[in-house]
């Protein structure tokens, strides 16, 4: 049965260059994914697009002295670059500076707020007596009342991984000149959580069935903490407005004019307004956003990210408009390191997505970036731990099992049906590589492709083609188990490898474009159609360059 599958991708933030990390994390593995699905013959509608709002960006225009829409002219382009040399194959990759997306996040805020969700409070926030104005939580730093690290920001600890309220930091200070700050009264809206708490439990306890362990205990134990309201204005004036027109009397505050909805409650709802965007003529967005039957919701990002997909996001959803999809599958990993420690760009510690594409290519990334995916727990990127990767499992292993195959197969012309040994063993592998796309692991995935590989050099050293006469049948037979093999190899490398794949087709002669279930016969069927071209090596031995 065709599903229609919705990939949503966790949206970056477009105040900098990615590094491989981003790409490895969740851009690598969410593009596997529905490259996978498509294959499958799923609709697939795959969106993201940058976070333009947010300190982040203002950071970033500080520090280069230019306005935060000329950062998001700076590195939008740029990232939409990155993502097409990575193939990357988004349907929409938009941005949260549109004004579809301005009008989408205003209406669901005015939808929560019509629904009871949105509530005000007075608060106490961050000011600058020197600068005369209130500072975002990013601008304040102080140290962690939980785990002493100095460096803590206003809501967040890097350390300790805790989230802060304001006047939680201890001698909080301005990052822009180190004076101190103080608190000053400021009211400001607030989506109502705890009055999503019975919703959420049963939406977490009714989860789909692939959510990871962790995932599940870490949600698990932030309702168990008990959810309070969450504040989703800030003082700030790069952002979005609040709808206050559109507001009822009794939530009209002071101010509310120069307020901003804060960054994390609306990059989220571009999940919804991407799809607008992508399909608004037709209203197509709308298969992908309502009915349950056949659709399915995947989410792709970074473990900071976690709590907004799995109890925030939820909760909006829901508040606005109950017959909307829900996440079904939270696709988190864990983080990329660099040589043992975390990415800094201030450190140096630090590989450009691009840099690297350029010089190794593309293909080469996607594919070391799988091999280490942090999928269980944090994993390194090491330099030369990707050259000996690459060159002696992917080129020792796989390239090398195609590249004798092809050479051998030449000298027949000879095709007899594989054996029934051969059959089970590609079967067997392709339904064990299936169920882990299904489950959204592509590192085991790879693993299943290296290991069908590694099988076809096992076979091919005990059977000895060479010693046989290439016109003889049971030279043609090894060969036909062989070729068996390769096509095999060619369709799981689609959505992993697309272009090492596409390699692949002009060397057998023969597209794949469609993984049914029982790929095994289609195979199978389609060994006959070979037509060997020109032999080349799939993949060049990595030189060290740099
Ligand atoms: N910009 C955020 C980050 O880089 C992620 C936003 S994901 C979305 O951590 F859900 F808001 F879209
Ligand atoms: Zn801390």
């Amino acid at each position: 049965m065709s599903k229609r599958i919705f990939i949503g991708v966790a949206w970056p933030y477009v105040n900098g260059q990615l590094h491989v990390g981003h790409m490895g994390g969740y851009l690598i593995p969410a593009d596997i994914c529905a490259r996978f699905h498509r294959l499958r013959g799923h609709q697939v509608l795959m969106v993201s697009g940058s976070d333009c709002h947010g300190t982040p960006i203002t950071l970033e225009a500080d520090r280069r002295g230019i306005s935060p829409a000329a950062v998001v002219d700076l590195y939008h382009p740029r990232h939409r670059q990155l993502f097409k040399l990575y193939g990357i194959s988004f349907d929409l990759y938009t941005k949260t500076t549109t004004a579809n997306h301005r009008r989408v996040v205003q209406k669901i805020f005015i939808q929560l707020a019509e629904n009871g969700y949105i509530t005000t409070q007075k608060t106490n926030q961050y000011y600058s007596p020197q600068q005369k104005r209130f500072l975002p939580d990013r601008y304040v730093e102080g140290t962690c009342p939980h785990c002493g690290y100095k460096q803590a920001r206003g809501d967040q600890c890097d350390q300790c991984g805790r989230i802060l309220a304001e006047g939680e930091l201890k001698n909080p200070h301005s990052k822009i000149d180190n004076r101190p700050v103080v608190l000053r009264p400021s009211e400001h809206y607030y989506l109502d959580l705890p009055k999503f708490k019975s919703f959420l439990q049963k939406y977490v306890a009714n989860r789909g069935p692939h959510w990871r362990r962790w995932v599940y205990q870490e949600t698990k134990g932030w309702l168990k903490k008990g959810l309070e309201p969450r504040s989703i204005s800030r003082d700030i004036d790069w952002g979005i407005p609040i709808p206050v027109k559109k507001l009822p009397p009794k939530l009209q505050i002071k101010g509310a004019g120069h307020k901003r909805l804060y960054v994390w409650f609306e990059a989220v709802i571009g999940y919804l307004s991407a799809s607008i965007e992508w399909g608004h003529k037709t209203k197509k967005w709308q298969n992908f956003w309502y009915g349950g039957k056949g659709l399915e919701h995947y989410y792709f990002m970074g473990k900071d990210n976690l709590v907004f997909h799995t109890l925030f996001w939820p909760a909006q959803l829901h508040g606005s408009d109950p017959k909307l999809h829900l996440p079904d599958y939270p696709v988190i990993n864990h983080f990329l390191n660099l040589e043992g420690r975390q990415f800094s760009k201030s450190r140096g510690v630090i590989v450009g997505a691009k840099e690297a594409a350029e010089k190794y290519g593309a293909e080469a990334l996607r594919f070391y970036l799988t091999f280490i995916a942090p999928e269980t727990g944090d994993s390194s990127f090491g330099w030369a731990n990707f050259f000996d990767v690459y060159n002696n499992i992917l080129i020792g292993t796989l390239g090398n099992f195609i590249n004798r195959s092809l050479h051998l197969a030449q000298q027949s012309r000879q095709r007899p049906e594989p054996s029934a040994k051969i059959l089970r063993l590609a079967g067997a592998h392709i339904k064990k590589a299936r169920r882990h796309l299904e489950i959204c692991r592509p590192r085991l995935y790879l693993q299943d492709i290296l290991d069908l590989a590694a099988s076809g050099n096992r076979y091919l050293n005990q059977k000895e083609p060479w010693k046989e006469d290439p016109s003889s049948e049971k030279f043609a037979q090894i060969m036909s188990d062989a070729l068996l093999l390769v096509l095999a190899i060619q369709l799981l490398l689609l959505p992993l490898l697309p272009k090492t794949a596409a390699k692949m087709a002009k060397m057998t002669g023969l597209t794949i474009d469609y993984w049914p279930d029982r790929a095994g016969d289609l195979l199978k069927e389609s060994l006959p159609k070979i037509r060997l071209g020109k032999i080349q090596p799939l993949f060049k031995k990595l030189e060290i360059k740099h």
